[in-house]
């Protein structure tokens, strides 16, 4: 039926996509991207990154984010946006564009791995504090749009997660405009945390509402069968901890193709992660997100 059609059957919002601009001239490519059977909502990869919209200061570019911002309108697919801030807050980014966006990843990646502030130009002059002063002006800019924080490894519970518990409540004491906590989930075969759907509810009983934002299962190479296979349930495992949580509203994976993963040019000798793989072929591991919705 397509990824898309069962998450909403579902009761999700969304099952969605990154994708990137050197890609969308690849017909095949984006014709699978665009069936909004499969996705109903996108997301930039790379193009609205402040490094990609303000290349040098004062200089500012938004075409690429708009191609990928226009992709979505002209298929009808929900945008999220990403991100103000990899570790720092680039705020003209929403006041300059006029492009409807349902979330932003206002806040991505504050944590280290001990829950600790990850340093960074604007936790460094700013302090803590530069979370909500980032959440006030992304809703002054955009006051529609779902406002997330968004990290990776608070998949489970753990400290990461904790931080991220604290920080939500914080922010809600003083009265930020916190939408959403985003679950990155960059994941291995194998290694899925037991606690997902645990620590799903614990954000969720925040009060917000709760995206798995950049979902890939990654696995050391070659792919064989018995790693597609754990692979599949490894999806199933995630998908189904968010179908099990009202407040999980949706679903994106970190491009759908292996063909355009990030993983094998930063982890050497893995890769494989994603549902399809780099001839475009469904991989056991898309019957296990159809599974996980059931
Ligand atoms: O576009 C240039 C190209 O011109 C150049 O020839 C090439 C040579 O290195 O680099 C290209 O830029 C690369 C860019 O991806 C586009 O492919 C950058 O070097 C590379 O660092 C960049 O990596 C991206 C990474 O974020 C860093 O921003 C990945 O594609 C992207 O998938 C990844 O996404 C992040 C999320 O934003 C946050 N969560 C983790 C996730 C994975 O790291």
């Amino acid at each position: 039926a397509g990824l898309a059609v069962v998450a909403k059957s579902a009761g999700k919002l969304y099952f969605g996509s990154a994708t990137d601009n050197p890609e969308l001239s690849d017909a095949p490519y984006i014709a699978i991207l665009s069936d909004t059977k499969e996705f109903n909502q996108i997301t930039p990869g790379n193009s609205m990154k402040w490094d990609a919209t303000e290349p040098s200061r004062g200089t500012f570019r938004f075409t690429n984010g708009d191609a990928i911002a226009d992709l979505a309108k002209k298929n009808g697919q929900l945008l999220r946006g990403h991100t103000c801030s990899r570790h720092i807050v680039a705020p003209s980014l929403i006041t300059t564009r006029d492009r409807s966006v349902d979330s932003w990843d206002v806040v991505n990646e504050p944590f280290n791995e001990d829950g600790t502030w990850r340093t960074s130009v604007f936790y460094n002059t700013i302090g803590p504090e530069y979370v909500a002063v980032a959440l006030r002006a992304a809703r002054a800019a955009d006051p529609n749009a779902k406002l997330y924080v968004n990290d990776y490894n608070i998949d489970g519970t753990g400290a990461k997660s904790t931080a991220m518990v604290n920080l939500v409540k914080s922010l809600q004491a003083q009265g930020a405009p916190i939408d959403g906590v985003g679950i990155q989930g960059h994941l291995i075969v194998g290694q899925v945390p037991t606690t997902i759907q645990a620590n799903i509810e614990q954000f969720a009983a925040l009060g917000v509402e709760v995206a798995i934002t950049e979902l890939d299962i990654r696995m050391t190479l070659p792919a064989t069968d018995a790693l597609l296979q754990q692979q599949k349930r490894d999806y199933q495992t995630v998908i189904a901890a968010c179908n099990a949580v009202p407040k999980c509203v949706g679903v994106t994976i970190w491009d759908y193709t292996d063909k355009y993963s990030w993983v094998p040019s930063v982890f050497d000798g893995q890769g494989a992660a994603l549902p399809w793989d780099a001839n475009l072929n469904k991989k056991p591991a898309y019957d296990g997100i159809v599974a996980g919705f059931a």
